[in-house]
């Protein structure tokens, strides 16, 4: 393992807080998603990476499902998990014993390892300044290395009660001063390092599968969070959990809704 020596310390944002929580019921609701989502990474992961790989990093692992897909995509012995969750970072390392998780604060340098590759997804809607701090990660590259973005560009649903769940949710995020729907941005981003992928792909999603992911969010932050308890009603919290619980509950198999996913691939001269 190579550690880095950078001459500063980086800090774009200080550390902000993760909307959605870190405990048991959130890492379940990031296994559910990740087990959606990982295939079509597999795939994104296996165009834009060519040939064995000598260290690789996933910025803001969380439980560590999309650390374990990474190892599992690409031909490398050592692959990290970077994320601010000490909850998080345990249940990773208990999961995935074969990768190596690290307490950090990706929008900080030095990084405590250098890697060839790194791999985000689902960070950038939490974090401000998107694209500096997509130009600052490719500095903690080693040369020729490569950064892949996978975020989230938009959800196109024709689920009204999935629609009104959003809604409040990309509020949420953005009274943080972040964007859940970062693609656009990233998508017009100008970038230090050579762009060798900038698209934007539309993964359909059946109505059963969202009800699962959107579900367990209405029964704990949402409880919780004071921007939700001020703007939404505790009636319509209820109406909305109940509505949702009920569409998981028929595993209404109809594909109504659209993820659009923005995925780069820069390489750093
Ligand atoms: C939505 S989860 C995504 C987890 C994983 N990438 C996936 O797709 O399943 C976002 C993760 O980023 C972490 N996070 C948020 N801000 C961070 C920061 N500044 N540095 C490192 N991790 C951070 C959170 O703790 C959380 O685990």
């Amino acid at each position: 393992m190579r550690f880095c020596v950078l001459p500063k310390e980086f800090n774009i944002l200080g550390h902000m807080k993760y909307t959605f929580g870190t405990d048991e019921a959130a890492a379940r609701r990031l296994e559910r998603i990740a087990q959606f989502f990982n295939p079509p990474a597999v795939e994104f992961i296996s165009k834009g990476v060519d040939g064995p790989v000598g260290s690789a990093i996933d910025l803001g692992c969380g439980p560590g499902y999309t650390t374990g897909m990474l190892s599992g995509a690409i031909d490398c012995p050592d692959v990290y998990g970077l994320d601010t969750s000490p909850g998080f970072l345990k249940m990773a390392a208990d999961r995935f014993p074969h990768c190596t998780f690290v307490e950090h604060d990706v929008t900080k340098a030095p990084f405590p390892v250098r890697a060839e590759l790194m791999y985000v997804r689902f960070l950038l809607s939490h974090l401000r300044d998107v694209v500096d701090l997509v130009n600052f990660w490719t500095t903690q590259l080693e040369p020729g290395g490569r950064l892949l973005v996978d975020e989230l560009e938009g959800i196109e649903t024709e689920v009204p009660v999935f629609e009104e769940y959003l809604s409040v949710n990309e509020a949420l995020v953005a009274s943080q001063g972040a964007s859940l729907y970062v693609g656009g941005n990233l998508a017009e981003g100008s970038y230090d390092s050579e762009v060798l992928c900038n698209e934007c792909v539309e993964i359909p999603v059946p109505n059963g599968t969202v009800a699962t992911w959107f579900l367990s969010n209405t029964l704990t932050i949402w409880k919780e969070d004071p921007f939700v308890l001020e703007r939404v009603a505790p009636d319509r919290r209820r109406e909305i959990s109940d509505e949702i619980r009920r569409i998981k509950e028929t595993g209404d198999p109809r594909m109504a809704n659209s993820w659009k996913m923005r995925r780069l691939v820069l390489q750093k001269a």
